[in-house]
């Protein structure tokens, strides 16, 4: 009986552990601006040196300079987190700017470290997001300027302008260092293919279709 005590006292500290490092740790000293140049190999990167940091460091410049959006999918996104800013280095926090021209999308993808929040600063968007498995779920919404929306860590969304001029939003992340995949391009557009007979099966098409499509990334 005891014995069953301790691996289950065990078995919830483990989960809550598990817990805890699902998120980037909080930080233990006010910054730790990122050292580019150091061959240390740590999560995250390792500190600049606290005498030499500058106020450059934190600081980036540009986000109301427009991104291009002639291009196959009509949107473009500017990222300001720790590659432009190293003083980001383990404060979980970063930004995005997006551009869309009209009817423009910002296509699914997932972060895989980070939740998101955006507002819409110009024009319209439609969002959504699907839930996990089984129920798979599709939450969307129509977007006005002002309006604020919420995308939960990991899930599948995405953004389309439905508006007749150009849209603009601005985005908050939950890591210095979201990370993006893009569902399309990882799935049938990955390095080498997955397997065509593979993605027949998941898709529950013939192998055709699925070569035609990858034959587009
Ligand atoms: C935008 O991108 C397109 C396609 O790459 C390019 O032809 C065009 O010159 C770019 N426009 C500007 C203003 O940079």
């Amino acid at each position: 009986m005891a014995k069953h005590l301790v691996l289950l006292s065990l078995a919830v500290v483990f989960t809550f552990s598990c817990l805890a490092f699902a998120y980037e740790p909080s930080p233990l000293q006010d910054f730790c601006v990122a050292d580019t140049t150091s061959s240390a190999r740590v999560n995250g990167l390792a500190c600049k040196d606290h005498m030499k940091v500058q106020a450059d460091d934190f600081f980036f410049s540009g986000l109301h300079i427009a991104g291009n959006t002639s291009n196959a999918v009509g949107s473009s996104i500017k990222p300001v987190n720790v590659a432009q800013i190293p003083g980001l280095n383990t404060l979980g926090v970063s930004m995005v700017r997006l551009d869309f021209a009209p009817w423009g999308i910002n296509p699914p993808h997932t972060h895989p470290r980070a939740s998101e929040i955006i507002t819409v600063v110009e024009g319209s968007l439609e969002v959504g997001f699907v839930t996990s498995n089984p129920e798979n779920r599709l939450i969307t919404k129509v977007l006005k300027k002002g309006d604020v929306f919420v995308f939960p860590v990991g899930l599948v969304h995405f953004q389309r302008n439905v508006g007749y001029g150009n849209a603009m939003a601005l985005a908050v992340l939950s890591s210095q260092n979201p990370g993006a995949i893009t569902i399309a391009n990882a799935v049938v557009g990955s390095n080498p293919s997955i397997g065509s007979d593979i993605l027949a099966k998941a898709f529950q098409v013939d192998k055709k279709i699925v070569e035609q499509i990858q034959s587009k990334f």
